[in-house]
């Protein structure tokens, strides 16, 4: 359980180690609080994946017409995002019905998907996404998403689309950034994605900075 050490939430839920349970248990407290929190500790990751996007996608496509995944969506932080520049085809799949709850109160997806990602299956029609976005998705203790689950989520992009995975840079030094980097390379030696672009971006989360891997999908 929570150890009630602390008021915040966030290093409540951070200091979690390795119990997927425990942190299901620790956002569902946390659902409605959660954006308000993440906010105020200054968590630009949801912003700054959906730019990253439009940059590639923007000139290209028009943005009501782009197919969206966002994975893990949690509360819909990305999804506000995407609405605001016109991104209005959102799906968004999180295994937390407290987090989705939130989410669809925000009418910025088409269709919520509540799934626990890295079990192998996955409810969603191959080749169906132009783009999937994952951000606050690999955390350094372990208790999130898998990166097996990047072997499904590449099965329900379309060939030519995005897969874009934002993490925080000191995250990449762990053993779930370690592993994060090795499935991207086995991906990429599998010619199932190619990593187009790997870029960093200041204030990801607090004063850290972010890592963002942009693959195309074979
Ligand atoms: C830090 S939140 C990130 C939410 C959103 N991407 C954001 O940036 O605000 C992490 C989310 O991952 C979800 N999650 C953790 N493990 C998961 C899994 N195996 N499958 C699906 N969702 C998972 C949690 O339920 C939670 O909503």
């Amino acid at each position: 359980m929570l150890n009630g050490k602390t008021d915040n939430q966030f290093d409540r839920v951070a200091s979690l180690t390795a119990d997927y349970a425990e942190t299901q248990a620790g956002y569902s407290e946390w659902a409605t609080k959660y954006e308000e929190d993440m906010t105020n500790m200054g968590y630009n990751g949801p912003r700054q994946i959906v730019s990253l996007m439009h940059d590639v996608l923007g000139g290209v496509m028009t943005p009501s017409t782009v197919r969206v995944l966002d994975v893990p969506a949690g509360t819909g932080m990305v999804g506000s995002e995407l609405q605001k520049l016109g991104y209005t085809n959102a799906d968004g799949l999180d295994a937390n019905a407290d987090m989705l709850k939130v989410a669809e109160s925000k009418h910025v997806y088409r269709r919520l998907i509540e799934t626990k990602l890295g079990t192998g299956e996955l409810p969603v029609e191959p080749n169906t996404y132009d783009a999937v976005l994952l951000v606050g998705a690999f955390t350094q203790n372990g208790t999130h998403l898998p990166c097996t689950c990047l072997d499904d989520l590449v099965q329900v992009t379309k060939p030519g689309g995005l897969i874009i995975v934002g993490t925080g840079s000191e995250t990449l030094q762990s053993e779930v950034g370690l592993a994060l980097v090795d499935k991207l390379q086995d991906l990429e030696e599998r010619a199932l994605l190619s990593i187009v672009n790997k870029t960093t971006r200041s204030g990801y989360f607090r004063d850290w900075e972010g890592t963002f891997f942009v693959c195309k999908v074979t």
